[in-house]
């Protein structure tokens, strides 16, 4: 049975007094939260703080990037183990922001995630179209390329540790969601492709999380389709209130 996984991604948001203020609250609202696997990735200066505070907590520390290599004159840039030193259990990968902003490509993704992989952090590595490309029927051919790429010498043994989340890029901040039907068929295109790559046990067994304007509102009709096994949070993690909505959500699907 997959766990399903409710991650709040921070972005550049959140100073690290006001990270403390708010995983305070967090921790608070979710406390009563059993099935769902929950995370919360601040950026890297608050990291060690929030590692502190959610200590002994149902909510597990995550990153936003990290880089490959280990150490060295790789000046501005973060390793696995200073990750996992400051109590970092997750690190999500390959986020349409990174890709659109700061040049990351299908093969820097894949050594990130080989990096994270290594150290034993788990990764949720991302994927998804953008408008035009889903406008011209790109969708599916984008999505095998960027797994293709993504998951390039990554051995199968490897497979359980890794989470996926699909995140069209039109979703985005933008507070148009895709349709749980959407959504679904491209989470079912995903599974199908990773058993062709791996396993039938390895695509039954993997954690793709949809993201793109979820909210309390909608999560529950995203979360019950039989390929979507949780969310990746952007906004709505924002606000304690709104990101426990999200969990309740999670925490009332059957199974
Ligand atoms: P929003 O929930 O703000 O649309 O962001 C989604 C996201 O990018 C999570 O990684």
């Amino acid at each position: 049975m997959r766990k399903i996984n409710i991650s709040g991604n921070w972005k550049l948001n959140k100073t690290a007094s006001e990270t403390k203020a708010l995983l305070v609250e967090l921790k608070d609202a979710v406390a009563t939260a059993q099935k769902t696997e929950i995370v919360i990735c601040p950026t890297f200066v608050s990291l060690s703080v929030a590692g502190e505070i959610l200590q002994g907590s149902n909510i597990k520390l995550g990153a936003q990037n990290l880089f490959w290599q280990e150490s060295g004159a790789f000046t501005g840039e973060i390793s696995a183990t200073q990750l996992k030193d400051v109590g970092c259990e997750y690190v999500i990968i390959g986020h349409s922001e990174r890709r659109q902003y700061f040049h990351e490509s299908d093969s820097t993704v894949n050594k990130r995630l080989i990096a994270a992989l290594n150290a034993e952090l788990l990764p949720i590595v991302c994927i998804g179209e953008t408008l035009e490309q889903r406008e011209s029927e790109e969708t599916f051919s984008v999505i095998e390329s960027q797994l293709e790429g993504a998951l390039a010498e990554v051995p199968e043994a490897a497979m359980s540790q890794i989470a996926l989340a699909y995140e069209p890029v039109w979703a985005i901040g933008t507070g148009r969601t895709a349709t749980p039907e959407q959504a679904e068929d491209v989470h079912r295109f995903i599974r199908r492709k990773i058993q062709s790559l791996y396993s039938e046990q390895i695509s039954a067994n993997l954690i793709i999380q949809y993201g793109g304007s979820v909210k309390p509102a909608n999560a529950f009709d995203l979360l019950k389709q039989p390929d979507i096994d949780g969310a990746l949070v952007g906004g709505a993690s924002l606000d304690a209130d709104s990101f426990a909505g999200i969990v309740d959500a999670a925490e009332k699907i059957e199974g």
